[in-house]
């Protein structure tokens, strides 16, 4: 395609880039690299800069600092209709007296093209809507629109797709299908996908690598698995998933940490622990709630040796179907998550009833005591974008759906550039 023809591909690069507005830093300077063919994603809380982020790849905000190369291309003066980006927003925002064909067309038209239908018609297949060509948008699901903004911005055959909460406005099982889906159509036109969502549990479906952004840095980056099993920092311990994370203090270290906590000793891998950890000084241990096994405090004997073990109280327990969580608290901390999956439920394990708390100490995670023990947690997440961005923190549906003009502007982009 003629867009794709004048560039050779490659990585998405970013350098040193950086958003200020006035005094307050949207993306303090930031390093990263999109790898070709990839779907990665940016994670974080409203207002953590990941919109910021790529609208400068977009080209529809210029970065205070720092460079945004396309494989060896440096874009970083390349106005957006220049640059070979697409976008697909929240509100997909499709021409509602167009049908779909015309919608998907679009692009095409624009630059001219007579003979459309090959590729429109490839496009409708892509999005599995062949069926659907002459409905009007209004004739469609949430999820078929969303389809259909997304056929319409790769007929442009862009480097790279830039998906800004695109599937913010469906419902949860919808937003599961499309999520698959979005999947499968990167998987098939093996285009780079940025995906940037809130949702940690959409980053961690869809994505090969996620990058989990706080209050303008990335904190983590890493593949799902890599980064639920061995968060560095307490942020992305609470914010993917759940974690229990118990302060303790640093007995010994070497191939394997030990740790004093609420009376007891616990034990963990060193090169799971930050390179700092020395005798006398503190640690956050952490261990998953599905890690944890639960066992009546009479059955305390028939624990395994070498688990670590922790005793307490059960406070709260909710049945969920596929698990049941319980609550627990105890010397070693308050509020401790266990879930365990419903296969032969122990009747006496109800709220007052004394457990203890077992693992393999493989599984557990050492972090660096000096943070924050509940960033990214909900009630900090809800606070954190209060206090740490400021009252413009709630970005709003003006930053953060394009109204129809931009979405448009996303359209034509390609086909605009030489
Ligand atoms: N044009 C602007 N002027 C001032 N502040 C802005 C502007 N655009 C974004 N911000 C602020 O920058 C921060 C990051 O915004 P954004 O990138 O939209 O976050 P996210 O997409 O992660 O929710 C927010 O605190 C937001 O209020
Ligand atoms: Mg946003």
């Amino acid at each position: 395609m003629t867009t794709t023809d004048t560039y050779t591909g490659g990585d998405v690069r970013l350098t040193g880039i950086s958003k200020s507005y006035g005094s307050f830093t949207a993306v303090q300077p930031l390093d990263l690299t999109v790898p070709q063919g990839s779907f990665f994603a940016l994670l974080g809380a409203s207002g953590c800069g990941k919109t910021t982020t790529l609208r400068m790849i977009a080209g529809l905000e210029d970065p205070t600092t720092g460079t945004v190369h396309l494989g060896d291309r440096d874009v970083t003066d390349l106005p957006p209709y220049k640059r070979p980006v697409n976008t697909v927003f929240q509100s997909y925002a499709l021409f509602p007296h167009l049908d779909i064909f015309e919608n998907i067309a679009f692009g095409l038209r624009r630059r001219g093209l007579k003979s459309v239908k090959k590729q429109v018609g490839e496009m409708l297949e892509l999005v599995q809507l062949g069926d659907k060509a002459r409905h009007r948008p209004h004739q469609l699901s949430g999820g078929q629109q969303q389809r259909v903004a997304v056929a319409r911005a790769l007929i442009n055959h862009p480097q790279v797709l830039l998906l800004d909460e695109p599937l913010g406005a469906l419902d949860l099982k919808l937003r599961r299908q499309m999520q698959l889906e979005l999947k499968r159509i990167q998987t098939e036109v093996g285009i780079t996908f940025v995906h940037v969502t809130h949702d940690q549990e959409e980053a961690m479906t869809m994505a090969d690598t996620v990058a989990v952004m706080n209050g303008g840095r990335v904190e983590q980056l890493g593949a799902p698995a890599e980064l639920y099993e061995h968060p560095r920092t307490t942020f992305v311990a609470n914010f993917l998933g759940t974690s229990n994370l118990i302060p303790a203090e640093v007995a010994g270290t070497g191939s394997e940490v030990v740790v004093t906590a609420g009376g007891g000793k616990l034990r963990l891998p060193g090169e799971r622990c930050p390179a700092g950890a020395r005798p006398g000084g503190r640690l956050l241990v952490g261990i998953r709630p599905e890690k944890i096994t639960l066992s009546h405090a009479d059955d305390a004997g028939a624990v395994p040796d070498g688990r670590n073990r922790i005793t307490g109280r059960i406070t709260d327990s909710s049945f969920i179907g596929v698990s049941t969580q319980y609550t627990v608290d105890g010397p070693a901390g308050t509020g401790l998550q266990v879930y365990e999956q419903n296969i032969e439920r122990d009747p006496r394990l109800v709220p007052g009833a004394e457990v203890v708390l077992h693992w393999n100490p493989a599984h557990t995670f050492g972090l660096d005591a000096d943070q924050d023990i509940a960033a990214g947690t909900e009630q900090e997440t809800a606070a954190g974008a209060g206090s740490g961005a400021g009252p413009g923190a709630a970005t709003g549906p003006g930053r953060n759906t394009a109204g129809p003009g931009q979405d448009i502007a996303g359209a034509e982009r390609a086909e605009d550039s030489p």
